[in-house]
């Protein structure tokens, strides 16, 4: 098939475009490679993907429009996975013109465009974050999602909202993930997995929100991206739910599918294990908690267990060992 990935450049789009290609999809991918952190980190990840065959980049902000209909027009893919979007919770603080930009306008744009050239099946990624103040746990795709503590966790409910209305008016078949908490190798700098791990080896001290007193549902990403490539031909169509539980639009073929661990890890824990794969203690700098935070997140993988016989399952003793070795590998320390 041919598939087109946004975000290719990016944490998830990388590891995804990656097992596409090794699968014998050919991979068109578009980046803007935005400045958040370190570019280079994309470029190296974007120069990996071109030495396989089967691998077109496009580098451009998906807000223009013109542009992606020609890049549309000219790929002509089956299938879109976009996962393209500005993320994190801390720096909408202070950039919440980010979010909207890259969440709101580039998924609406990408939204128009694909309306014109409808796919077999579009995906779009969407986060735990979305579940905000909820206590119930573990959280499922059915639970009323109207309590967004952040600007990250609404725009990204305010794209599976403007998402719902297109596979709606469109009949475009639509399924959003709900990613929680994506670790492992080629990570994301802005991410406490990798900047407790940066900050140990440099010797430096960590800063632990909430006196370390929060949970998450932390996913390997290589069991994130088998998630996801299982996802594809399971195409939701209005009317046929797979099971009691299934999260299935009554008006449209949209879905949203949990994609976690489903066993939530104490944060000191995970700081424990990356203590013992770097083979150092961590200097703790205890904190209060942050603004927009969540206290615990915790996914019922039922749905996508349901969907595709397949549940995310690696612990955080493989995943973190695997993103300590590279971070060794690719840092030279
Ligand atoms: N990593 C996680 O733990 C996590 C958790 C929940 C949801 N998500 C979601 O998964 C998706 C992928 O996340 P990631 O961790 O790989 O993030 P990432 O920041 O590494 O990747 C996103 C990529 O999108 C690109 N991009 C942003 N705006 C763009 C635009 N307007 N046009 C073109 N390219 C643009 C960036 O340059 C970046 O390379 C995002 O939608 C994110 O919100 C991630």
């Amino acid at each position: 098939m041919k598939i087109l990935v946004t975000g290719s450049a990016g944490f998830i789009g990388f590891h995804l475009s990656r097992r596409l290609l090794e699968a014998g999809h050919a991979v068109a991918g578009i980046d803007a490679l935005v400045p958040y952190y370190d570019v280079r980190l994309k470029q190296a990840r974007h120069a990996r993907l071109e030495r396989e065959a089967g691998f077109t980049p496009h580098i451009f902000d998906l807000a223009d429009a013109p542009r992606l209909a020609e890049v549309l027009r000219q790929e002509a893919p089956e299938v879109v996975v976009h996962l393209a979007a500005q993320a994190g919770v801390r720096y909408a603080l202070e950039h919440p013109e980010s979010y909207v930009h890259n969440n709101l306008v580039a998924t609406s744009t990408l939204l128009e465009a694909v309306r014109h050239q409808p796919v077999r099946h579009l995906l779009m990624a969407s986060t735990s974050s979305v579940y905000g103040a909820n206590t119930a746990m573990p959280f499922r795709e059915t639970d009323a999602v109207s309590t967004p503590l952040n600007i990250y966790a609404a725009t990204k409910l305010a794209t599976e909202h403007i998402g719902h209305s297109y596979a709606h008016l469109r009949q475009q078949p639509t399924t959003m993930f709900r990613f929680f908490t994506v670790y492992g190798p080629w990570g994301r700098p802005d991410m406490a997995f990798f900047k407790f791990t940066d900050a140990i080896l440099a010797g430096r001290p960590i800063d632990i929100y909430n006196h370390g007193r929060m949970e998450r549902d932390f996913t390997y990403v290589d069991d994130l991206v088998e998630a996801i490539t299982r996802l594809i031909p399971c195409v939701p169509q209005a009317g046929a739910p797979v099971a009691p539980i299934d999260s299935l639009s009554p008006v449209a073929p949209f879905r949203v599918v949990n994609i976690g661990n489903a066993s939530p890890v104490q944060l000191l824990d995970f700081i424990a294990e990356i203590e013992r794969a770097t083979g150092r203690k961590a200097q703790r700098n205890m904190l209060p908690m942050q603004p927009g935070e969540v206290l615990k997140t915790w996914a019922d993988s039922s749905l996508l267990e349901a969907l595709t016989g397949y549940r995310p399952a690696t612990g955080i003793a493989t995943g973190i060992a695997a993103f300590v070795a590279w971070y060794h590998e690719y840092y030279a320390v």
